[in-house]
């Protein structure tokens, strides 16, 4: 039974990292005409009201997109995300949320699919009557971990996948990783972005065992740290494991990830990470 609903976490900072990175990943694979294959393993609901009980529980999108808002100047990275976030509130006043799904279905063209799994029985019928009119997106109640390797490799042979879980159950880093080696055993050329929480320095270690042990090639790693690991017991901060990085994804990243560190942090210890963890 999964008890997780992003609902609560709607436009956290979390959700602000991994959709600048989501945006500039589809931005760059949108330069070419040729169709493309965008895969969300979780995908959540698709969208969120930020006045909703879930949202104003802990307000959390306050300490993310809410300290974004009213940004007017900020690097070419976070001026696309922002303009989507824009959209989606179709407003001066932030309302509302857009999850991965929403955010790839603005970002990709006529001759492009998304394939979207969800399990969370209530979440999943939100996500399918978002998506009820686009007949470029398909969703399926189904294990993301699973039922991705069945989709891949698409048959557009060009790809996204975007390995989002919600962290809930024992061993889900390990079945993240297994997942990620066995997907890009079957389609090698996809890139592949895993968002992870960073709570403790063994977590994050496990993972980078992971890609090393793995034969994975061309593996970069984003971190953005926001809140002081001394005082906040919980997560601190979040990162992205990107296979496959468009070529221009490290430079946007250097002005991205910086500034989003000064915009959101918490403390004086907020800070960011661009590693490549492996070489091309
Ligand atoms: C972090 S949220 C996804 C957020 C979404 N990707 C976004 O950026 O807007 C994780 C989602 O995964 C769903 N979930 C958990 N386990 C799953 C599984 N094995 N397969 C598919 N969905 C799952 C949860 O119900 C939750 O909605």
């Amino acid at each position: 039974m999964l008890s997780y609903r992003h609902a609560f976490h709607a436009g956290n900072y979390a959700d602000v990292m991994k959709h600048v990175v989501l945006t500039a990943l589809l931005r760059y694979m949108t330069r070419k005409d040729s169709p493309l294959c965008f895969v969300d393993t979780h995908a959540g609901a698709g969208g969120y009201d930020l006045q909703s009980d879930y949202a104003l529980k802990n307000e959390e999108s306050n300490l993310g997109i809410g300290k974004l808002w009213y940004v007017k100047d900020s690097p070419e990275p976070i001026a696309a995300y922002l303009e989507l976030i824009r959209q989606f509130n179709d407003g001066d006043q932030l309302l509302r949320y857009p999850g991965s799904p929403w955010i790839g279905a603005q970002l990709l063209r006529a001759q492009d699919r998304l394939m979207l799994c969800e399990l969370h029985g209530s979440d999943y019928p939100l996500l399918q009557q978002t998506f009820k009119r686009d007949r470029r997106v398909h969703c399926f109640a189904e294990d993301g971990y699973r039922f991705s390797k069945g989709l891949l490799p698409p048959a557009e042979r060009r790809g996204l996948i975007l390995i989002d879980p919600s962290y809930e159950l024992d061993g889900e880093y390990e079945t993240v990783m297994a997942t990620l080696v066995a997907l890009h055993r079957r389609f090698s050329t996809g890139i592949y972005a895993v968002w992870y929480p960073i709570l403790d320095d063994r977590r994050t270690a496990l993972l980078r065992q992971c890609v090393d042990k793995a034969a994975i090639r061309d593996v970069l790693n984003l971190e953005l740290t926001i809140a002081d690991r001394e005082i906040h017991p919980g997560m601190y901060g979040c990162g992205m494991i990107v296979v496959n990085p468009p070529w221009t994804l490290r430079e946007e990243m250097k002005l991205a990830l910086p500034w989003l560190a000064s915009a959101l942090g918490q403390c004086n210890s907020s800070g960011f990470r661009i590693e490549q963890w492996v070489a091309e």
